[in-house]
Order: C-alpha cells, then structure tokens, then sequence
C-alpha cells in the first residue's frame, strides 16, 4: 500500500495510491459517490462507484459520517473539476473509526459555539488556511533571522517584575514566599542577550492581563523580538520594514492555496511586500487626524480607530516614530533634539489592522534609566541585574517586538485575532 499524502498527489497521476484522513463532506448521485477526504494537507475528492467497490461496501459508504477516519485506496486521476485538481477512483474503503453527530455542520454556526468547539472547528478550511499561515508566518521569523545571523535567544516566562507596565500583569503565588509574574515581553532580557551576542531574537509566548474586549486584544499571545547592539532607531526601523516584507513576500509565495480559501485580497499585501514604506512621526499623526476631525490631544497615545484613519491614508503599512515619552514605558531612550519625545515606533498594518509592532532605540545612560525606573514608581531591586547592562559596557541597542496573532490577522484578513492563534486565550475565554 502507497500511503500518500493529499498535496504530494500530483507525483503519483495515474498510480494506485492510499490516502489516510478523515470524512470532510459526501454526496450522492445514487449512482456514484463522491467522498470529500481530508488528511491535513488538503481536501481530495474520491469517486466511488458501484462497480468499483461492490454492492455492500458501495451501501456502507452512503452512511458514512462526517469525520469517520478511514484510509482510501484508488487510481490517482488529473480532473480540473475537482478540488485540487485531483481525484481518486476508489477501490476500497477502509474505515478506521466511526463518527456520527459531529457537532460542526456545513450549516452557519454562532461564533461563541464555533469557540467552544474550538478542538474540533480547527479542522473546517478557515481555521485550518489561517493556521497554516500562522506557521508560515512563524517559520519565516525564525529564517528571516537565522539568514541574517541573529542568535535564538529564549526569554523566561516566570519573572520576578513588569516590562510594559504594571496595569496589565498575570500575578502568580511562587510557593508562598513571593510573588511572580507572567512576562510581557522578553525584551529587558533580549537586551542582555544583544549585549552577549550582538544580534538576538526571541519568541514565545507573552501575557497580558487585557481588561479590554477588543477584536486586537489576547490576554496570551505570541511575540517575535529582535534586539540589536550599536543600532539606533533608523537602524531598527529599517530591520522592521525589511522583517515584515521579508513575512509578506513569503507567505504570499508558499500560502497563495490559504490565502484563495480565505478570499484575501491580494494586493495590499503585494503592496506590503515592496519597500519602503510609509513613515510619520507622531506630531504628523496629530496634525492628519485633527484635519480629518479627530478630537486627539498632543500626548495621548493613539487609539484602535486612530489607528486606522492615519493607515487608511498610505498604501503600505505605516512606521509612526517619536511618540510623546510619558506614554511610552520606562525604558525608552528620549530624543536628545527634543526630550519629550521616545525614540520609539509603531508599525501599523494597513486596512486598519493597527499596530503589529512597536520599539525603539533603549534608554543606555545608568542614571538615567535608574531615574525613570524611580519616576515610575517601579521597585529598583528586580531591575538590579537590567540596570548592570548599563554599567558594563553599555552601548547603543535597539529592538522591537511583532504580535504573530496580529501580523497572521491581517495577513488573512480575518477580523478579530482570536481566530488567528489555536486555543484563544481571552479574559472571558479559557477553554477548551
Ligand atoms: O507594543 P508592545 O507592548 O511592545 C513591547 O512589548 C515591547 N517590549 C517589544 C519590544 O520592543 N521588544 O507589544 C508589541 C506587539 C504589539 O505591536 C502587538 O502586535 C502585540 O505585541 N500585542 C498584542 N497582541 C495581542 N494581544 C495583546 N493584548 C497584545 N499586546 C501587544
Ligand atoms: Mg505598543
């Protein structure tokens, strides 16, 4: 028996092959049924007929049910009709376990029981395209990088302080002796990794306690962070600008088959795949948004719908830089031509998808990073060993850090990031 797999069919036309998967669909002409076969690469149609299979194997496959897992065995045949291109001729069905009752139906479903079902609702052509996507998006991070000679460098998870703030920390009780929190971000230990290696990255998985429901908004998500020693700010917004292209030009070359399935439209992404793009500084943003009627104060961060009016105005994702500092976190390095300002930068994706990055160059003067940790009443204690970084040797160092879900969004054109990553993690969801 050729065990095959539904993508690799193309190289076995006209040879016997077997497929291993799972009920996906069937109909019937009576005459002739057509099972819809699914293994996880793909979706084949397979033609069984009456002479083919036998009277009683050809009556069994008219009853069987929607994701019963069964290995398929039958005459590879080139058919444009079909999807995929491809469909077998059966000649024996063999059926590995029943199902009956499956709870997802080709039938509209509620989002709520569709979330539920989680478990299960991954295996429909949506969710499965966008999760495909998602691990291209997250194999090109790691080429992208590799290719360029940065160093994996893997950040803790338990941490004994904050990183973007206390408003929004998971706190956790580490064996009654003390607290812990889940980390925002692996940056602060980036740095130590950039001051080790010169060019680091990491990736994994960061939490924020998000009291907002927003459709941009995990209270668990995963971030990809670079972070470069002797770069200033035009250096890290160059690498961002270079990453994201990098992203885009890759997942439209490999994932073209999920993009199709999820309708994308392609050509703002083909857009996001030519450099450069579009930059402002903060005080241009002010000055666009209050010419379209946005009531925003100098100094206020930029909202979700903020967001969106300002990207709506370029073509190409959008790198906004020099925010006011006061809304930036602790370790932002100001800019020395006008010290309210962080060297800092977001990049918003277009189609008002918003932010997908933010960075910047970081503080690296000891008493001044020491200053603002005390400014925002930050215990300096847990920041003894961050604060070393600046005693030793401290150079010019930069970074940033992309939120897969929300980079994987809006490459699918999904609206709300909660498709975008296997089992969401919100604050009203933490099953299944
Ligand atoms: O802008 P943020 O908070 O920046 C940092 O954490 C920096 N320490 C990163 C760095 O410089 N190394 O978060 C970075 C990105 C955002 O642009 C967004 O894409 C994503 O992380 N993000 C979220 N994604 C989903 N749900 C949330 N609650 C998110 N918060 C941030
Ligand atoms: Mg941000």
């Amino acid at each position: 028996m050729a065990w095959v797999y539904i993508e690799d069919l193309g190289r076995h036309l006209g040879e016997e092959a077997t497929l291993r998967g799972w009920l996906y669909n069937r109909r019937s002409s009576g005459k002739v049924h057509f099972l819809l076969v699914r293994d996880g690469t793909g979706v084949c149609q397979c033609v069984a007929g009456v002479n083919d299979l036998g009277a009683e194997a050809f009556a069994a496959a008219d009853h069987l049910g929607q994701e019963t897992s069964l290995a398929v065995t039958g005459i590879v045949r080139e058919d444009r009709r079909a999807p995929g291109g491809r469909e077998l001729i059966v000649k024996r069905i063999e059926v590995i376990a029943p199902a009956s009752d499956y709870p997802i139906t080709p039938k509209e479903h509620g989002v709520a029981f569709l979330l539920d079902q989680r478990h299960l609702w991954i295996r429909s052509s949506r969710q499965h395209a966008i999760l495909r996507v998602r691990s291209e998006v997250a194999s090109a991070c790691r080429d992208f990088f590799a290719e360029r000679g940065f160093v994996l460098f893997d950040a803790p998870i338990l941490t004994p302080t904050s990183c973007e703030g206390t408003t929004n920390l998971f706190e956790i009780d580490y064996f009654g002796e003390r607290k812990a929190y889940l980390t925002q971000s692996g940056q602060l230990y980036a740095e130590a990794g950039a001051l080790a290696f010169g060019k680091v990255y990491c990736f994994g998985p960061t939490f924020r306690a998000e009291k907002s429901k927003t459709r941009r908004h995990l209270t668990e998500f995963w971030m990809v962070e670079p972070e470069v020693a002797y770069f200033n700010l035009d250096d890290d917004m160059r690498l961002a600008e270079d990453f994201v292209a990098y992203i885009v030009a890759r997942v439209l070359d490999r994932r073209s088959e999920e993009l199709k399935t999820l309708e994308r439209d392609l050509a703002p992404l083909e857009r996001a795949a030519q450099k450069p793009y579009a930059r402002i500084t903060y005080d241009e943003a002010i000055e666009r948004l209050r010419a379209k009627g946005f009531e925003v104060k100098w100094g206020d961060d930029l909202g979700g719908d903020e967001e969106t009016a300002l990207s709506n105005e370029f073509s190409t994702p959008l790198l906004v830089h020099r925010y006011p500092a006061a809304c930036k976190p602790f370790y932002m390095k100001r800019d020395p031509a006008r010290p309210e300002l962080a060297l800092c930068v977001d990049m918003l994706a277009p189609e008002g998808y918003g932010e997908i990055i933010g960075g910047g160059q970081r503080e690296d003067d000891y008493e001044t990073l020491r200053a603002r940790i005390l400014e925002q009443q930050l215990p300096l204690e847990p920041f003894n060993w961050y604060l070393d970084l600046r005693r030793y040797g401290s150079v010019p160092h930069a970074g940033f850090g992309m939120g897969i879900e929300r980079a994987v969004s809006w490459l699918c054109g999904i609206h709300h990031v909660r498709e975008a990553v296997p089992f969401p993690r919100m604050m009203e969801r933490l099953e299944p």
